[in-house]
């Protein structure tokens, strides 16, 4: 007899980490960052990895990202892996099913925040889930800065709004091409406690609302606290809370 087919009860991972490694070059001296760090996200998470400064949280990101590669190990989304894929395969992976939202924004100065959250979906033009005609994505583009609570500010430059502003702008175009997931590197970390309080509660609205999946690093408490699930980041690997 043969045996029975395998089913689809085990759900594949959006994210998914097998024993990292990263090594940087300190004059004559090699320093491991990563040593083995493994991690896998569902989808609809809100996962955080909380570490303190140095441990190496953003290298982790970066390389989960698709930013960097690691110098040994295994990343796979949606169970594809893609370590060392070729660069055109994780740029259109980038592009399409991934954004970042940082500490210090990066939004482009010389746009408004509408044309700042339309951007990535320009960029994808119509590929994966983002939006496919410009009308489609400046509706979209207004609909999520409606969300965020920017409905007045639409046509603002970044200089002309406050750091929660600006985080929320970000945030919005981070939901644009509608990410497999979200990836955030101290999202609150330039921000005063009381605004990143909104914004943690803007990321968990976005997580259970639009059942956004979301992977924060962060080395606050209180970020990490909002979070459904936490790890630690400690010695180059990750461990339960
Ligand atoms: N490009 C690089 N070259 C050399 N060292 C690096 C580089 N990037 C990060 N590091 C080192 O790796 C360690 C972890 O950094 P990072 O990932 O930025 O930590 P975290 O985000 O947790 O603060 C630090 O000691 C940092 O100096
Ligand atoms: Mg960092």
């Amino acid at each position: 007899m043969n045996p029975p087919e395998a089913t689809n009860l085990t759900e594949i991972p959006v994210l998914e980490a097998r024993g990292l490694q990263r090594h940087f070059a300190l004059g004559a001296q090699r320093v491991a960052v990563l040593r083995g760090a493994d991690l896998r996200v569902m989808r609809g998470e809100f996962a955080a990895i909380l570490g303190s400064s140095g441990s190496g949280k953003s290298t982790l990101l970066h390389i989960l990202g698709l930013l960097d590669r690691p110098d040994g190990g295994e990343v796979l989304w949606n169970g594809e892996a893609l370590a060392t894929a070729g660069e055109s395969r994780r740029t259109e992976l980038r592009a399409t099913e991934s954004a970042f939202v940082f500490q210090f924004y990066f939004l482009l100065p010389e746009f408004s925040a509408l044309e700042n959250v339309v951007m990535p979906a320009a960029i994808a033009r119509g590929r994966g889930r983002a939006p496919k005609s410009a009308a489609e994505r400046r509706e979209r583009g207004m609909e999520l800065l409606e969300r965020v609570g920017l409905k007045e500010r639409m046509q603002h430059r970044p200089q002309q709004l406050s750091g929660g502003e600006r985080q929320r702008v970000a945030i919005a175009r981070g939901l644009m091409n509608r990410p497999s997931i979200l990836f955030c590197d101290e999202p609150t970390g330039n921000l005063d406690s009381r605004t990143a309080h909104s914004i943690h509660e803007l990321l968990v609205e976005v997580n259970r609302e639009l059942g956004q999946t979301i992977l924060v690093v962060t080395h606050e408490a209180d970020m990490a606290a909002v979070a459904a699930r936490r790890v630690v980041m400690r010695d180059g690997i990750i461990s339960p809370e």
